[in-house]
């Protein structure tokens, strides 16, 4: 197979991915390679996987057998690589059961241009390790990216809810260093990010080794000239301090948006889920947040059917969905994760009674994100714009509490506008421009 000339890199699942992505994407134009849009033209094809549920799992084989097919429809024969959780899960069982080119986990991909040329080479390369020494160090500066980009300041997980796979796929809990960090996010500003939304599996756990959290890296970021938003993301409820929620009243660019993942309203649930909080305490929690940024938008995550989830323990979620009034939230239904403690339980819960618990659930978050959309209806508010809209001159953007809003302006992509918001839809807000904040 000849050394490949052009690449595509395909991500799946959270922000995180997103984020891998990218930076694979820097690492390989480093290396000379071109990147191009179309999977099915390129010489090299990065499938960058998502573990979390069986039916993101069940995609990869079948990407792989599209992929390939809609090459040979062109006379080509792509280098297939496999990055990501699934690759961190399954190894060499891919390469076997698809015969792919090269595996590589979401710890080694500074490591893809040495598997590339291995592949190349006529030998099927693996990598899954999980180094000590950081992949970032290894990775090149960042050069372009749109106005609202990730930053991975923290990866892994060492909360081990009995039904996740994350503490297996990304490890453990490792903070990267402060000055890193900072380091990154001006080379983003200065290739054109006006909002960093910072990220990690438990990103209100970072912390140095001087034992500086969140917020004081927020700080930081506030300090960066240019630098407009900020934003961060997961976030667990026992990582929550009163430094960071005190962070929201007092840091101007911290966006007023926060997701607070709680997963179920019952307390025996959450018990076997090994949540270590009770529903009191998360709503305790947010009101606490609210007392120090009191239009904060929420959002969380929800898995419905966990094993022996009864009808009553399902209502007590809907319960706390109401006690909240979410802006938005997701919800899933519960998916077994071979290798997780929660996969042996007893309970499983039948199919059609979780599809009408999912159901019920997301009616009830519809209704409120409604609800929540509705009252912004005449707010003024800031819209970072980042990308064009169907109609002429119509430019879309972000809200401060993360609503999608169109408008008619002139404005480019990653300028900054005052808006009335004029219209409120369940999904989205109309606005009209006042003001353009200057750069
Ligand atoms: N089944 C269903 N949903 C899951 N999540 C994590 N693991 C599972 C699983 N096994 C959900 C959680 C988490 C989100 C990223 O995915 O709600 O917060
Ligand atoms: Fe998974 Fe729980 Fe860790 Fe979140 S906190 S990544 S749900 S184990």
């Amino acid at each position: 197979m000849n050394s490949p000339r052009t690449f595509h890199v395909k991500s799946f699942g959270c922000q995180m991915n997103v984020y891998d992505g990218e930076r694979m994407g820097e690492l390989m134009t480093a290396q000379g390679m071109t990147a191009t849009d179309d999977a099915s033209s390129a010489d090299l094809v990065v499938l960058n996987t998502c573990h979390i549920r069986e039916k993101a799992t069940d995609r990869v084989y079948s990407d792989i057998g599209r992929l390939r097919k809609d090459a040979r429809a062109l006379g080509r024969e792509p280098m297939i690589a496999v990055a990501g959780c699934v690759a961190q899960a399954e190894g060499a069982e891919i390469v076997r059961r698809a015969k792919v080119d090269v595996v590589v986990g979401p710890q080694a991909y500074h490591n893809l241009p040495a598997l590339v040329a291995q592949a190349a080479a006529g030998t099927p390369a693996l990598d899954t390790d999980m180094p000590i020494a950081s992949k970032f160090g290894a990775l090149p500066a960042r050069r372009r990216v749109g106005p609202s980009a990730f930053l991975t300041v923290q990866e892994g997980c060492d909360k081990f809810c009995t039904y996740c796979v994350v503490p297996y796929t990304r490890g453990a809990e490792v903070s990267r260093p402060f000055a890193a960090i900072v380091e990154e996010a001006r080379a983003l500003v200065d290739a054109g990010a006006r909002e960093i939304t910072l990220l990690g599996q438990n990103v209100n756990g970072w912390r140095d080794a001087d034992g500086r959290g969140l917020e004081l890296l927020i700080a930081a970021l506030d300090a960066l000239p240019g630098l407009a938003r900020i934003r961060y993301m997961t976030s667990h409820p026992n990582d929550m301090t009163q430094g960071l929620i005190d962070a929201h009243r007092d840091i101007e660019k911290l966006m007023p948006f926060l997701h607070l993942p709680v997963q179920a309203g019952s307390d025996r649930v959450l018990k076997a889920m090994n949540r270590a909080h009770t529903a009191d305490g998360y709503l305790r929690l947010l009101d606490k947040v609210r007392a120090s940024r009191p239009d904060i938008a929420l959002s969380g995550d929800f898995i419905v059917g966990f094993p022996g989830e009864t009808e009553a323990e399902f209502s007590e979620t809907l319960k706390l969905v109401e006690a909240v009034g979410y802006a938005q939230a997701f919800s899933f239904k519960y998916s077994p994760r071979p290798g997780t403690p929660a996969a042996d339980m007893a309970g499983a819960v039948p199919a059609e009674v979780m599809d009408e618990r999912l159901q019920r659930l997301q009616a009830a978050i519809n209704r409120d994100q409604a609800a929540f959309n509705a009252a912004t209806l005449g707010r003024r508010c800031s819209v970072l714009i980042d990308r064009k809209g169907k109609l002429a001159g119509q430019m879309l953007g972000k809200s401060p509490w993360l609503q999608s809003v169109h408008l008619i302006t002139d404005a480019a992509v990653g300028d900054l506008v005052e808006v009335d918001i004029v219209r409120a839809d369940p999904n989205s807000l109309a606005g009209q421009e006042r003001v353009r904040v200057a750069a």
